[in-house]
């Protein structure tokens, strides 16, 4: 049974999928199951992935992480998201870029943010 929002990784060939509609069976790709990836939320090690909420004039900064995160060929986030009263906003990074995105989406009661990093997995904050 798969839930909404929840992240699955084939480990074979990368693929990413995202649950936009529940259901009971099992996602399979290259022939596996796919893993359910956890939302992981500390960070002992140097390197930080956390994704740090930032209220700004109209909106939220989301960056990652504490300690800015590498956004190398081989090591970057993939996507940030952030969910601001159940309205879930992504953006998709490349190599090269800043790890960090604005939201121009207003004020919110309840904010959170996810992110993904292509070696170390699924965080949130
Ligand atoms: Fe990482």
């Amino acid at each position: 049974m798969t839930k909404r929002s929840e992240i699955y990784k084939c480990n074979i060939c990368g693929n990413l999928a995202e649950i936009v509609g529940e259901g009971a069976g099992t996602l399979v790709c290259c022939g596996e199951d796919m893993e359910l990836l956890t939302e992981k939320t500390a960070d002992s090690s140097t390197e930080k992935h956390v994704p740090v909420i930032e209220k700004i004039n109209g909106g939220y900064r989301v960056y990652v992480g504490s300690t800015l995160h590498p956004m190398e060929e081989k090591h970057w986030i993939q996507w940030i998201e952030l969910t601001a009263d159940g309205i879930s906003h992504k953006k998709y990074l490349n190599p090269g870029d800043k790890p960090e995105t604005v939201f121009m989406v207003g004020n919110a009661t309840t904010v959170s943010a996810r992110e993904f990093c292509n070696l170390h997995g699924l965080w949130k904050g």
